[in-house]
């Protein structure tokens, strides 16, 4: 729903609560409505709450940014030195330390995921903080033996590409944000950041922290709006030198379209139908949580979800078994209660796709193993909650899993031979991810090596280290994010050579 606003207070929207009150974005430095004056609602997913209304970006206002983005580009920005750039990130991650238990409550609020998590996620987002900082004073050229006639002088100068498009989706935005922001910061580009128009919020908190930390006007904005309207022009804007975007593979795949104007480098962290593959040898004691949260955790929301779940012949129903254990144990609710594992998913929307899904696995003759429902007990029917659900029997052909559901729902499926799994799992249209458990060292070599994904986790699941690139094979994308790789997709390698005879 629209409404229009005269005239709301700007920021500091921290220590403000999330009343259902009016809040602005960030151009420039400066805390801005729409220039049309829309707005739009972001609601609480776990019981409809209105938390607040935002400015409904169109493309007049990515005007704005993107100008306010290359202003800064083009001034003192650009003569910041390495380390100053440095310290500027240890001082956001610091303020990062200081506002936590906001900005995780305000996720929570925003999208539902369950208090527990995203205060968990603390350490991992400030860590990548510390990790682009220190990134800051390591980018390097290199001198190069020549092979030309004469004394020449060969390098290679790295310098940032400049504005940076960053479109993000809800599923963590306050992690989101940082891994686009954070390489910006780093390299010395400039940033129009995007958050979705389903949780905008914690973004914005984003945009004060920077404030906050002194970074200068116009290096990072965030323009609030719909993909349509504000993502769009943002991916066809002629002055924006590259786009950064998690989301879906169909949005994903309109944005290199809209890319091609000026031909604006791409990057793309996108669906995923990751599998999971249990071995007869393997820990199913500790197998058994980590599968289940592979793709419980955030209600199924996850980009990396290991929502393929291929468990060997001979322990496949005992594993099951224990599977639907450990799930009927998961405590559904309110993100805000500390007890709650399994939060609301983020729209009503998305909840019936899913179900949409959950009425597919049956009709295509999976077989309900637990949950498949709407949880409708007391205040759950306010919300947009889906039980974790499992089916097994699920044949590698079905809906269920060949297609990304984006909720908590595991297609189980026995296998004999490793060849086999192998050959299965890579079944798939995406590459984002996958889980291997087993204690045999060849099986793990063997199945790390021919799995066809970005990320391969052995005894683990989830495991993101800053330090570490993280990305898509296939149409889960290209492009990486974390490590050394992902400092150097905001770059440019420029040849420099230099006659000196
Ligand atoms: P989406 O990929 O359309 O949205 C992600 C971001 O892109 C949002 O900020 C959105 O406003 C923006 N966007 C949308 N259309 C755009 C366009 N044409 N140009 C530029 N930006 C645009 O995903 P959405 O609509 O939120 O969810 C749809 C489905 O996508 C979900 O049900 C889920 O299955 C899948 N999805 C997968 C994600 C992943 O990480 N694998 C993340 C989000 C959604
Ligand atoms: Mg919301």
């Amino acid at each position: 729903m629209r409404t229009t606003v005269d005239d709301a207070p700007a920021g500091p929207f921290l220590r403000r609560p999330l009343d259902g009150s009016h809040r602005k974005m960030f151009i420039g430095g400066a805390w801005v409505d729409a220039l049309s004056g829309e707005t739009f609602e972001t609601r609480n997913p776990a019981n409809g709450a209105l938390l607040a209304t935002v400015p409904a970006a169109s493309a007049a206002d990515v005007e704005r940014a993107v100008a306010a983005a290359r202003k800064a580009f083009d001034g003192p920005w650009s003569r910041f030195k390495p380390y100053e750039r440095q310290v500027l990130l240890l001082k956001i991650a610091d303020l990062f330390e200081r506002h936590w238990d906001e900005l995780s409550l305000s996720d929570t609020l925003d999208m539902g995921m369950p208090i527990v998590r995203t205060r968990a996620n603390r350490n991992r987002v400030i860590g990548m903080l510390r990790f682009y900082a220190g990134m800051a004073t390591s980018i390097h050229g290199e001198t190069l033996a020549n092979s030309l006639p004469g004394e020449v002088l060969s390098s290679t100068y790295r310098e940032p590409v400049g504005v940076v498009g960053a479109i993000i989706p809800w599923n963590a935005p306050t992690a989101a944000s940082i891994w686009k922001i954070g390489p910006a910061l780093a390299t010395g580009c400039t940033v129009v950041l995007k958050p979705s128009e389903e949780a905008p919020l914690t973004p914005l908190l984003i945009g004060e922290i920077m404030a906050e930390a002194g970074v200068p006007d116009g290096v990072v904005n965030i323009v609030t709006g719909t993909g349509r309207e504000a993502g769009a022009p943002l991916a066809e804007h002629p002055v924006v030198d590259k786009i950064v975007f998690t989301g879906s593979t169909q949005t994903g795949q309109s944005i290199i379209r809209a890319s091609a104007g000026n031909l604006k480098r791409v990057s793309l962290e996108l669906g995923g139908k990751s599998p999971v593959i249990v071995c007869s040898d393997a820990d199913v004691e500790r197998a058994v949580p980590v599968a289940a949260m592979s793709v419980f955790a955030n209600s199924g929301q996850i980009c990396i979800a290991g929502s393929r779940l291929f468990v060997e012949r001979s322990i496949h129903d005992d594993f099951l078994e224990r599977l639907a254990v450990f799930t009927s144990a998961l405590r559904i609710g309110d993100g805000i209660d500390p007890e709650t594992e399994i939060g609301p998913l983020i729209s009503r929307r998305q909840a019936d796709k899913v179900d949409a899904y959950l009425s597919s696995g049956r009709a295509e003759g999976a077989r309900l193993v637990i949950g498949g429902g709407r949880p409708t007990q007391g205040t759950l029917a306010d919300g947009n909650f889906v039980e974790p659900t499992i089916f097994a029997d699920v044949c590698d052909d079905m809906k269920i899993a060949r297609e990304e559901i984006f909720g908590p729902v595991i297609a189980a499926m026995p296998f004999d031979t490793l060849e086999e799994v192998a050959s299965r799992a890579n079944n798939t249209p995406y590459g984002l991810a996958a889980g291997v458990f087993t204690r045999d060292l060849s099986r793990a070599h063997t199945l790390a090596k021919h799995l066809r994904a970005g990320s391969v986790w052995v005894n683990t699941y989830h495991a993101i280290d800053p330090a570490v690139p993280f990305g898509g094979y296939k149409m889960s994308g290209y492009g990486r994010e974390g490590g050394e790789e992902h400092v150097h997709e905001y770059l440019n390698t420029k040849g420099v050579f230099i006659r000196t005879d």
